[in-house]
């Protein structure tokens, strides 16, 4: 019998509680036959017309102390207590599953070399593309490969609101509320749509690939508010859609390029297609070229069923560590602006004859007085000497 707690009942640890309910016979034959009991719900909050409500505590110590708990899943979010109640775990010798991304980016490397000192696992695939298999598959299947590249519509709320404004004609706030309202939405807003969640998860992707942990601190990062329609419309004028991309190259010398902003992307691209509150993760390894990954990256169940199958995965290698680590590095890992270099979809108020004068263009999309166009790559402190030269309205990486 595999006893487990869950921390927090939230939008995910309610999903988590009722796939364990719903499931329970398949949860089973996927334990070797184990049954996986819940034995408590741990949340501040009264609970007291649960149909169990003999589940819930307000004690962490209870579930500490209980020798028989052997995974926890810490699905309440924010790095306080969660931080504390995490090491304490791993320290007394528990497994613990997470979808907690702000934890995993900024304590990852000290939890994950706590477990694999006490001979558990920390598990994080619910961090990262809420129910997209992604973490173990990098960990696992893509495993023999050097990762080169990583771009992903990570933020299933901020992709939700560009489709609405753009399919529906939903105003910005409108979206905001409806994603707030299914659940997809950080409780500060701001988190989603400033880029800060798509920014720990990239964290989190990077750290894996690279091995090095990548701070969040120095991933710039930008989000979709300063995103019009009219450069919404203007980027399908040019065949392409606006993304919000979390981005991460893994470059030859060692160092790590991370960014996340909105993107202009080719809507050739698979990941011009991925609407929504869908969430889509190219990876691109030396061996396989590029996997995507794709499905749905927020919402109750779907985050929920992410976390139940790490709870599986640490009930069936119960005792031993699988080895998942990434290490703080001495040096800086981070890799400058203009260690890369990128292509610029831009909208300025020039003619195509003071644009040619500024900057080197690969194609025009409108030629009038408001001229919107392509460059060639250029670092982005070349980008910005010769598009200051210029009454720029909009200016965004192109994703190549
Ligand atoms: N707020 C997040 C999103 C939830 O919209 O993607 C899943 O991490």
């Amino acid at each position: 019998m595999a006893k487990v707690a869950i921390m927090g009942y939230g939008t995910v640890g309610s999903g988590v509680y009722e796939i364990i309910r719903r499931n329970s016979e398949k949860l089973r034959s996927n334990t070797y036959g184990e049954p996986v009991e819940l034995k408590y719900i741990l949340d501040i909050r009264d609970f007291d017309d649960h149909p169990e409500k003999e589940l819930f505590t307000k004690e962490f110590d209870e579930i500490l102390n209980d020798e028989e708990v052997t995974v926890v899943a810490e699905v309440m979010g924010g790095l306080h207590p969660a931080y504390e109640f995490t090491k304490s775990l791993l320290q007394k010798g528990k497994n613990v599953t997470t979808s907690n991304k702000e934890l995993v980016a900024t304590y990852g490397s000290e939890l994950l070399a706590i477990a694999r000192e006490n001979n558990v696992n920390y598990m994080f695939e619910a961090s990262v593309g809420g129910g997209i298999p992604i973490i173990h598959p990098m960990h696992q299947c893509l495993v023999a490969n050097n990762i080169t590249r990583i771009a992903g519509i990570l933020n299933g709320t901020t992709n939700y609101i560009l489709y609405q404004m753009i399919e529906n004609g939903k105003s910005f706030e409108t979206a905001l509320a409806d994603a707030q309202a299914n659940g997809f939405a950080e409780k500060n807003p701001a988190a989603d749509v400033e880029g800060f969640d798509a920014c720990r998860k990239i964290a989190i992707l990077a750290s894996l690939a690279s091995g090095k942990e990548i701070n969040y601190n120095n991933i710039e990062t930008k989000g979709i508010t300063e995103i019009t329609l009219d450069d919404v419309v203007c980027a399908g004028e040019g065949n392409g859609v606006i993304k919000l991309i979390g981005y991460a190259d893994m470059l030859e010398n060692g160092k790590v390029y991370a960014t996340v902003a909105p993107m202009f992307i080719s809507k050739g691209s698979p990941l011009a297609a991925v609407n929504d509150v869908f969430n889509a993760i190219m990876v691109t390894g030396d061996c396989v070229d590029d996997v995507m990954f794709y499905g749905k990256g927020a919402g109750k169940l779907a985050t929920a069923s992410a976390v139940v199958a790490d709870i599986l995965d640490c009930v069936r290698h119960r005792n031993s560590n699988k080895n998942i680590i990434w290490t703080k590095t001495e040096e800086p890992v981070e890799a400058g602006r203009d260690d890369v270099s990128f292509a610029y979809f831009v909208r300025s108020n020039n003619s195509v004859s003071e644009v040619n004068a500024a900057v080197k263009v690969d194609r025009f999309i409108t030629e009038d007085d408001k001229s919107a166009f392509i460059t060639d790559k250029m670092t982005e402190s070349e980008a910005e000497e010769r598009l200051s030269k210029l009454d720029i309205i909009t200016s965004l990486k192109v994703l190549g």
